[in-house]
């Protein structure tokens, strides 16, 4: 049954020139993998039905599309070239009326472009479009000869000296009636220089039967900049960076004094409002709400900020939750399921992983707090640490409202504490203590009189 169109990206090549043992589409851009870009890129505009090409690393691609993407996998097991690889995938894209193939290493393409190339190539009666791009430096890219109303792409290794002066070429990304696709692609042959079967050649085996194929030249050339090494990765990650934080301040009035030092994925929302210091990182799905206050140093993974929240500085985050008006640092270190609720705070040097900072509640200095559960309007003292860890299992404390723990707390899990406990500084709790009463724990003082005089030398014997 033939319906719509379908996306086919290209994933299967080596990429030698990444130096490294990470499949190329798998490296990270804004720490998302290259091929996210493209699929989500198809999705938003309105292509749904998306499969991605893999053959070199091609168990890892698929393991990581399997879990992360809404889109089938085909193989292609030995490379043989651009058309080998559209083959491969027939048993996909034979299901569409059309189908629009692009390379897995283009993450700037934009969903706009793509949408401007479907409209265009559907108005033009053409069996085939190619997406042209003009660049300064042609070197490597297919150039589009444009002959009469005829077009052919004629690879950097087969072209001669004049038609190497070309600047238009050949962006990789085209759009096919599957029909015609079908018969062209089976006539291919690798008699060319690199001894492939090229895409490119079923343009000119549809023209030779009589079928109009277009060359449309649509987008911004940075859209088209590919991967291939690690300088070009990080070049295409600026232009990214920069074109998401941009988009930021003049969109959702994100302050930001000094904008080429803030990184933001491409997944972060950000509320209205909302100030970022220099040298700041938000990546993953972190959410930031309207009025929010994040300094200098901050880097929050996946993590929700809610209005009015404040990260005074150097605060680091993993999967994190801020309340309304709470406040964390500066130096302080959320790990998985740290929470602070409405008004909260957590201070300098205080850590905190899988525990719940109730309303009001404060661990301002120099604490660990890990699997516990504090109430509201409590008040951690400098240097509490919850010993939640036995050698063998983790332990739960529990802290209640109103509690006042005294400085250098050891809170030895599991233990609860009721409400309106105070303890005393210093103090080791092992047991649990019962809501409204002092728990006090440690060594009684002695002073022993002249104790100095035995030691100091000033004083004559
Ligand atoms: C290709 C085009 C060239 C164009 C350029 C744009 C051909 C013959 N040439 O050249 O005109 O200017 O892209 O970047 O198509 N791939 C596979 N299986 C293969 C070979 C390639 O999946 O057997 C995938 C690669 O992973 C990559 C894409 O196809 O994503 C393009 O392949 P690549 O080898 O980079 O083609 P180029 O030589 O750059
Ligand atoms: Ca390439």
């Amino acid at each position: 049954m033939n319906k719509g169109c379908g996306t086919l990206i290209l994933a299967a090549g080596k990429g030698t020139r990444m130096k490294s043992n990470l499949p190329k589409v798998l490296h990270l851009m804004l720490e998302e993998p290259l091929i996210s870009y493209p699929i989500s890129a198809s999705h938003e505009a309105g292509l749904d039905d998306v499969c991605v090409l893999v053959g070199n690393e091609g168990k890892a691609v698929e393991s990581y599309l399997k879990k992360n993407e809404d889109v089938t996998v085909a193989w292609q097991t030995e490379q043989k070239g651009t058309g080998h690889a559209v083959l491969c995938a027939e048993s996909f894209w034979k299901e569409f009326d059309s189908v629009l193939v692009m390379p897995g290493d283009v993450p700037l393409i934009s969903p706009e472009t793509l949408r401007e190339f479907k409209s265009q190539y559907d108005a033009s009666g053409s069996v085939c479009s190619v997406l042209t791009f003009d660049v300064d430096d042609p070197t490597g890219y297919g150039r589009i000869v444009r002959c009469n109303d005829k077009v052919s792409i004629v690879e950097e290794k087969d072209a001669s000296a004049d038609i190497k002066k070309i600047r238009e070429v050949n962006s990789g990304i085209y759009l096919f009636n599957t029909n015609e696709l079908a018969i062209a692609i089976k006539s291919l042959t690798n008699d060319n220089a690199a001894g492939e079967y090229y895409l490119t050649d079923v343009l000119t085996i549809l023209q030779d039967r009589g079928l109009k194929v277009s060359a449309l030249k649509i987008g911004v050339p940075d859209e088209f900049n590919g991967v291939n090494n690690q300088l070009q990765l990080a070049q295409v990650t600026e232009i990214a960076r920069k074109k998401i934080v941009e988009k930021l301040m003049l969109e959702k009035g994100l302050r930001c004094m000094d904008p080429g030092t803030v990184w933001i994925g491409p997944r972060v929302k950000i509320g209205n409002n909302v100030t970022i210091y220099p040298s700041v990182q938000l990546w993953g799905d972190t959410v930031v709400d309207d009025e929010v206050f994040i300094g200098s140093f901050s880097v929050l993974r996946s993590c929700y900020i809610q209005k009015c929240a404040n990260l005074k500085g150097s605060v680091r985050m993993n999967n994190g939750s801020v309340g309304p008006r709470a406040s964390a640092g500066p130096f302080a270190f959320m790990r998985e399921g740290a929470v602070l609720l409405e008004n909260a705070h957590i201070g300098r040097f205080v850590e905190i992983k899988n525990s719940v900072v109730g309303e009001s509640s404060m661990v301002p200095h120099l604490s660990y707090v890990g699997d516990t559960t504090i109430g509201t309007h409590t008040n951690l003292g400098a240097g509490t640490i919850t010993c939640n860890y036995d050698g063998v299992n983790k332990n739960k404390t529990v802290i209640g409202d109103h509690c006042l723990i005294g400085s250098s707390t050891m809170l030895v899990a599991p233990v609860t504490v009721g409400d309106w406990v105070s303890t005393g500084a210093g103090s080791v709790i092992t047991q649990d203590v019962p809501s409204d009463a002092l728990g006090i724990a440690r060594a009684k003082q002695q002073n022993i009189e002249n104790w100095a005089q035995l030691h100091r030398k000033d004083i004559k014997k």
